[in-house]
């Protein structure tokens, strides 16, 4: 059984005050609410990390930060480590998120230092993949995700691999209000699947979460989560309402 994760993404979004209030709802209406396996994460903004955390305490809500440096320590002004999230006990972190490929320029090679600087540091990535709208239409979606995750993943040994959690985000659905549908979702992510057992064999790659993140709402997740090779999902506007992202978690089953 591999495991089933909602997780939100809030960007960079939230005042400080707002941040406890939506995670204090969050953290009650899971403990009220969700019943069975599903893991909640909450990836929040850097400096809201530590607080939040012991803020969850106990709660089997956990927390993630977006982004880690692809260095341990040094003259790198700005940047936080993934050493520095382990040394705070953050178990989860999204890498290669498309805002952090389109904005900040993060390639393949890039993500594969990354995916391997949180992995030393025992954190669980969450990495993300997926094609802009162009690649769509030009129907090579399939090639270019393959080589996303080729690119950051497929240098790690099989027992690294299964440290991984995935993320397929198709640009052009992300933040727009376009879902992929089920069936493109399903199609991306048993091509996803298909590529990992490739190299690593069906065993190995029928155990990796497979999210799928753009769009999702409280009133498709439970369409798309019903997908054999959908896992879960990574939430952005809508993990943003305590209601509908508990919602969104309430329908992965
Ligand atoms: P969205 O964002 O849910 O707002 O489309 C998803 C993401 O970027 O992870």
């Amino acid at each position: 059984m591999r495991q089933k994760i909602v997780a939100g993404n809030w960007k960079m979004n939230k005042t400080w005050e707002d941040a406890k209030i939506l995670t204090a709802e969050v953290m009650g209406m899971v403990a009220d609410e969700v019943k069975g396996n599903v893991k909640t994460i909450l990836c929040v903004p850097f400096p809201y990390l530590g607080s939040l955390k012991n803020q969850l305490g106990s709660s089997t809500v956990k927390i993630g930060a977006q982004n880690c440096s692809e260095h341990d320590w040094g003259a790198y002004t700005g940047e936080v480590s993934a050493l520095m999230l382990k040394s705070m006990e953050i178990p989860y972190v999204i890498l290669g998120h498309s805002e952090r490929r389109q904005y900040f320029g993060e390639d393949g090679k890039l993500l594969a230092r990354k995916i391997d600087k949180t992995l030393a540091a025992n954190l669980t990535p969450i990495f993300c993949c997926g094609e802009q709208l162009e690649i769509r239409e030009a129907g090579t979606h399939e090639k270019l995700v393959k080589q996303q995750v080729e690119d950051a993943l497929f240098h790690l040994s099989a027992d690294a691999l299964k440290k991984i959690v995935i993320a397929y985000e198709p640009v052009w659905a992300i933040g727009t209000g376009k879902t992929a549908s089920a069936q493109q979702a399903q199609e991306m992510h048993a091509v996803i699947r298909k590529h990992l057992a490739s190299k690593y064999g069906a065993p190995v790659a029928n155990e990796i979460s497979i999210l799928y993140g753009g769009s999702v709402k409280a009133d498709n997740a439970q369409e798309l989560f019903s997908c054999p090779d959908v896992d879960g999902g990574l939430v952005g506007g809508a993990s943003l309402k305590s209601r509908e992202f508990v919602d969104i978690v309430k329908a992965m089953k």
